[in-house]
């Protein structure tokens, strides 16, 4: 099977390259040219561990190729792919959808034989809808069918993800349609994925509930978080608690610095937003949106209090930037808003994180960046991990302590066990771990 991608972006590649790791012909598709020739030279533009390898086996085995031309490329496939960003749209956090349709209009012009035009960008319910009729207006002689199959990859375990997933979701309203998507996906169903086939509209909105649901999870556990700090209670124990309940299950019950990321904040704003004009206001996502903002202000909060009520003129050392581990993405992370609202206050702030920082140095360029956590913490006031990566568990923490000008530790993340840092006489803060305080 012939398939095209278009946006040689982060679903992009990373989809393309495991459906042709499954024995697929595959060209991923891009306008930007610099980007297109990265990739044909062996250099991939985003961080994802296994990506490089993945993509040199399959461009060695010819079953993978890169390109700019997508006129060519959509005459000669059975499906196209459309892959492009949806980011949020200035002003009223809708998601801007001009690449969607952009991509639609130039598939159009394409299209020979029966083809399968199947979005994969995360869009708006009716998208699917506005992409056939933009199709069907440009070239009305045209043989295809419109398919919604949403993506549910996580940075950083996206491969995984891809070749192992929970749930395989398509939306279509064209029986053809199915034949075509079982053939794409039959390797994965050897893998026992099961498919969701149903409505298209019901699959668009199925990406947008997955992704707010999380964030309502990760939202609900930060507020017991703060609960537990007031009562003296400690939020892992409750996250165990009543995670082992499998009606609620053990997943996304981490307290932290709030969520972030490429999807959570884009995702829930363009839900949201959905659903005001739909005038079915979905008020649960409303307070989740607001109380995630919050959130990353009170953290700035708690670091101040943990330095005694001030930061001014203090440095502050901070270990992690990315949304997340295993990622150089910085979009909306949480360190973003935390750091500019310490810096606001008066600190000074140096900053280590393991493959972020030269994202990092675009959005906080006046922060001083460390090569390693040791000389980040040299001589600062106060240590605050933002980012959960690896290397940052098994720290030599008398190291450490002698290395700060103040033994103060916040853990955003609860890395570290309150009892061991007690007992070495650090200072330290947890998320929701009242009963030390
Ligand atoms: C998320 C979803 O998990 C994927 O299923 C989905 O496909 C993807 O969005 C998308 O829409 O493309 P991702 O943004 O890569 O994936 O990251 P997550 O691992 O979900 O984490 C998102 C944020 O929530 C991070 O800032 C993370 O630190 C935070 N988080 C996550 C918590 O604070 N606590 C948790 O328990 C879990």
């Amino acid at each position: 099977m012939r398939i095209v991608f278009v946006g040689a972006g982060y679903v992009g590649l990373v989809s393309g390259t495991c459906l042709a790791d499954f024995g697929h012909d595959v060209v991923c598709v891009d306008n930007d040219e610099s980007k297109v020739d990265a990739l044909r030279q062996g250099r991939i533009p985003i961080y994802e561990p296994g990506l490089d390898d993945l993509v040199a086996r399959n461009v060695q085995q010819k079953r993978l190729s890169f390109s700019t031309d997508l006129g060519e490329c959509v005459r000669t496939c059975d499906v196209v792919f459309i892959a492009v960003g949806t980011p949020s749209r200035r002003g009223d956090g809708h998601a801007d959808l001009s690449y969607v349709y952009a991509a639609a209009r130039e598939i159009a012009r394409h299209i020979e034989g029966f083809t399968l035009v199947v979005t994969k960008s995360t869009v708006p319910v009716g998208t699917g809808d506005e992409v056939e009729r933009i199709i069907r207006d440009e070239r009305p002689d045209a043989d295809f069918a419109v398919v919604s199959n949403p993506e549910f990859l996580r940075e950083g375990a996206a491969i995984e993800d891809f070749k192992r997933p929970d749930r395989i979701v398509i939306g279509i309203e064209d029986e053809r349609a199915r034949e075509v998507a079982n053939e794409i996906y039959r390797p994965l169903s050897l893998n026992q994925a099961p498919i969701l086939y149903t409505r298209r509209r019901t699959a668009e909105l199925i990406k947008y509930a997955a992704n707010a649901f999380l964030a309502t999870k990760i939202t609900f556990i930060n507020e017991m978080a703060d609960l537990c700090e007031a009562v003296g209670a400690d939020v892992q124990d409750v996250a165990r608690g009543i995670g082992l309940d499998n009606r609620i299950g053990r997943k996304f019950l981490h307290a932290g610095p709030g969520f972030g990321g490429s999807c959570f904040p884009k995702d829930t704003r363009a839900l949201a937003e959905t659903a005001r004009q739909i005038g079915s206001p979905a008020r649960l996502i409303d307070m989740v949106i607001s109380i995630n903002e919050d959130r990353k202000r009170q953290m700035a909060e708690k670091i101040v209090a943990a330095c005694g009520g001030s930061v001014e003129g203090r440095t502050i050392a901070v270990l992690g930037l990315t949304f997340k581990p295993n990622t150089d993405d910085m979009r909306e992370s949480p360190s973003i808003d935390i750091i500019s609202a310490l810096v606001e206050k008066g600190a000074k702030v140096r900053a280590h994180d393991p493959e972020g920082a030269e994202q990092a140095r675009k959005v906080l360029p006046d922060i001083e960046y460390a090569d390693e956590p040791y000389a980040c913490a040299a001589g600062a006031d106060a240590l605050v991990l933002i980012t959960e990566w690896d290397v940052y568990r098994a720290l030599d923490l008398t190291r450490l302590k002698d290395l700060l000008a103040q033994p103060v530790i916040c853990d955003l993340r609860n890395v570290y066990k309150p009892a061991e840092m007690a007992r070495r006489g650090i200072r330290y803060y947890g998320v929701g771990r009242g009963e030390l305080r």
